[in-house]
């Protein structure tokens, strides 16, 4: 098999946006990242070498890692930090997965600053369900704060409050010109005209699901976290953080020298102030090459939904369906071995001694999952799974019981108060599981873009309210639902998930808002060996890091 070899060198460069200059983290003193480039089917090593003080760890987000769940990345889950002057290598295969991953550190906020593509062709001689691009351009939405962005998070964990808002959102690392003092730091892609172009959007922002529309352009929304889709068009997209979306751009026939701006901006329906400022970027036509200069030309500029438009929000998710066909046939669990009822949403803990806390009732804010708030441990799950020694590291009791009967209209912060602990659920090699994701929504009301590593679910059923389990479940799709890494549960809303426990390690599943994660909306699948060599995880490589 194919090997692609890359080196990560985790240092500090200095980078300037919005007139702050930071010192950021980087990787190789690139900003945004490198992007790691791969087949389906290639093995992928990546050597990182830490050069920082803080410990750092990368996630390969959305891939696989069948059986390699040590080279997942999520700290203390599968394993130890990179601490100062320490390497590790990450090895894993792609397989059966073509289209766009990204890759992000996975400790503290340090995401931030620390994220890259993943593009993953299809296999040699192979060809896209879709006619082949002229060009493929990968698309970053991120977030750029001017103060230090461990120090927010910091204090967002203090006081339980939601002081997350970044300065900017950015397109490949630019905020674009309708922010101060940023007019040069704009994308700017040259098209021709009359071509077909694959654009590669990821969604690496921290804390907020985003509309993007280029003006007068529609696209073909053709694959979503490395699964292709059934094509349809559309003007305006929503992508949540965590989530990738592979459209295709047909440039116009004639367009001498015309320009268009391309626009982000957040969804955002939570409590408190909300910054709706937007990211922009600039589509220019070659005549023989576009000007992209904003003060001469008209500019047409696209209409994006209104902030919280719920509406839209759903009438464009609604419509992602598998493409399901011979050659890429969707393998949704037709039954179920396993089915769990998880409340995830916001709650309440008690505000330490002598701080102000913002909170309903000067009670701290919190995040759980089944009322549990997940508390990491000091050394990785999956070494104290995989070597027996889970006393003092991680319980089973996670409550998979049904909190019957939640009380969604409960006054806050009552029926909302979380219990803190380190549990994971465990199931059984090959389980079919359903996983219904009831949003409560008691506290704020946001969309949280739950995420799932080590898997991609199917999205078989999704609605508002309740999820009722005698009603419901006779209308899921198990034909053709998309199938993806982190799907978006619906503010006062369910999604029901489904997939097979084919993978053996330990998986992090959590909210893909860095502040909710922080707040503890994360929890921990075991998924056991199986019987045959081939259904166990192999034991870790020598170099995994030590805490
Ligand atoms: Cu992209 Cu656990 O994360």
């Amino acid at each position: 098999i194919m090997k692609r070899h890359y080196k990560f060198d985790i240092i500090l460069q200095n980078v300037t946006r919005l007139c702050h200059t930071k010192s950021i983290l980087t990787v190789n003193g690139q900003f945004p990242g490198p992007p790691i480039v791969a087949r389906d089917g290639d093995r992928v090593v990546v050597k990182v070498v830490n050069h920082v003080q803080n410990n750092v760890t990368v996630h390969w987000h959305g891939v696989r890692q069948l059986k390699s769940g040590w080279s997942d990345g999520p700290a203390y889950i599968t394993q130890c930090p990179i601490q100062q002057g320490q390497s590790y290598v990450y090895n894993f295969t792609i397989t059966g997965q073509i289209g766009t991953l990204f890759w992000h550190a996975h400790i503290s906020w340090l995401r931030a600053t620390l994220y890259g593509p993943i593009i993953i062709l299809p296999k040699r001689n192979a060809s896209y369900p879709f006619p082949k691009p002229y060009k493929e351009v990968p698309i970053i939405f991120g977030e750029w704060w001017n103060v230090d962005q461990e120090a927010v998070i910091n204090q967002a964990l203090q006081t339980g409050g939601g002081p997350n808002v970044s300065d900017a959102y950015t397109i490949n690392g630019l905020p674009g010109p309708l922010y101060n003092c940023s007019a040069k730091d704009t994308f700017k892609l040259k098209v021709k005209p009359g071509k077909t172009y694959l654009l590669r959007l990821i969604n690496a922002a921290l804390n907020d699901e985003l509309f993007f529309s280029i003006a007068n352009h529609t696209v073909t929304v053709v694959g979503a976290d490395a699964n292709y889709l059934k094509p349809f068009d559309a003007d305006t997209l929503l992508i949540a953080p965590g989530q990738t979306t592979d459209v295709l751009l047909r440039t116009k026939p004639y367009l001498p020298n015309a320009t268009f701006f391309m626009a982000a901006r957040p969804y955002f329906t939570g409590l408190g102030t909300f910054d709706n400022s937007t990211t922009v970027g600039i589509l220019g036509y070659e005549s023989p090459s576009p000007i992209f200069s904003i003060k001469n030309l008209p500019l047409f500029k696209p209409t994006l939904p209104n902030l919280t438009d719920t509406s839209s929000a759903t009438n464009f998710t609604k419509r992602f369906r598998s493409l399901a066909s011979t050659q890429f046939p969707a393998k949704v669990p037709q039954k179920v071995d396993k089915s769990f009822f998880f409340t995830i949403g916001m709650g309440t803990s008690p505000c330490p001694q002598n701080q102000t806390c913002q909170g309903p009732n000067g009670a701290k804010f919190a995040s759980s999952v089944n009322n549990i708030s997940f508390v990491f441990p000091t050394v990785g799950i999956l070494q104290a799974h995989f070597f027996g020694q889970s006393k003092g590291v991680y319980t089973t009791d996670f409550p998979t019981k049904t909190l019957v009967p939640f009380n969604y209209t409960g006054t806050p912060p009552n029926n909302t108060v979380v219990s803190n602990g380190t549990k994971a659920v465990v199931v059984a090699f090959n389980t079919s599981v359903e996983v219904v994701l009831q949003d409560t929504s008691i506290l704020g009301a946001e969309n949280h873009p739950l995420h799932l590593h080590g898997f991609d679910f199917f999205v078989v059923g999704q609605g508002f309210g309740n999820h009722d389990p005698i009603k419901d479940p006779p209308k899921y799709n198990l034909v053709d639902p998309v199938q993806r890494n982190t799907v978006g549960v619906p503010v006062g809303g369910w999604v029901a998930i489904r997939f097979f426990a084919d993978n053996p390690g330990a998986w992090f599943m959590h909210c893909h808002f860095d502040v909710h994660t922080s707040w503890g909306l994360r929890m921990v699948w075991i998924v056991l060996d199986g019987e045959l060599p081939s259904q166990k995880l192999p034991p870790p490589p020598p170099d995994l890091p030590k805490c």
